[in-house]
């Protein structure tokens, strides 16, 4: 199973993903931004890495198409967003469809878009997390694979909450990615996944408050 992975900064999902052990060939690490801090650790890793900026091309068409072409290079199984700061045009996602996954910092279908911690704590919320989901046009709303749950605490700052979501982060990740390359992973008619072979968490539950 080979994957590339695309990058924009930190690059912590994708360190997490690079020494998760998982039964894949990480092809290549592409960035739009030259600076990004994942570029360095991806190459700590042995792993090779593309730097592709977006401001050398006129429009987010063109730079897609040099997208595209870039990742077909290594002919990958599965094409992972890690923080990768940019929409995705509708062509480039249908061109990976089934092949394309992110992870987004909110309990989908709550808090689609940026800013999911400053409006997690604004909306109130007891429960926060992550979601693994496969990429369709629309943004943070396709098919999803697996969340993790957090408590949103009393004293919570943007800033704390982030670190408790990315721990999780850092979890599931790797997690969906070996479901992935053990070929446990469908995607129904319905728009919903299928997992064959795993545990449901019938009874466990994240309660918060809680006494
Ligand atoms: C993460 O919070 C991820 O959920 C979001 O962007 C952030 C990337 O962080 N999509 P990192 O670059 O993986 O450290």
């Amino acid at each position: 199973m080979k994957i590339v992975i695309l990058i924009s900064g930190r690059g912590s999902n994708m360190q997490a993903l690079l020494e998760a052990d998982l039964p894949v060939e990480f092809a290549c690490v592409i960035s739009n931004r030259a600076d990004a801090k994942g570029l360095e650790i991806a190459a700590a890793h042995g792993v090779p890495t593309c730097m592709l900026n977006h401001r050398d091309y006129p429009d987010r068409a063109a730079y897609d198409t040099a997208l595209a072409a870039e990742i077909d290079r290594h002919a990958p199984d599965l094409v992972i967003l890690a923080g990768f700061m940019r929409v995705l045009s509708d062509a480039f996602v249908q061109y990976f469809e089934r092949r394309l996954i992110n992870i987004h910092p909110a309990l989908l279908p709550a808090f689609p878009g940026l800013n999911t911690h400053e409006r997690a704590i604004a909306g109130g919320v007891k429960l926060h997390g992550c979601t693994v989901h496969f990429v369709t046009p629309e943004v943070d709303a396709g098919p999803i694979l697996v969340q993790a749950a957090v408590p949103v605490l009393p004293d919570d700052t943007p800033a704390s909450l982030a670190a408790r979501v990315l721990r999780q982060e850092h979890r599931i990740y790797p997690m969906a990615v070996r479901w992935f390359a053990e070929g446990r992973i469908t995607w129904r008619e319905d728009g919903t996944v299928a997992m064959r072979g795993l545990a449901d968490a019938t009874d466990s539950a994240l309660v918060s408050p809680s006494d």
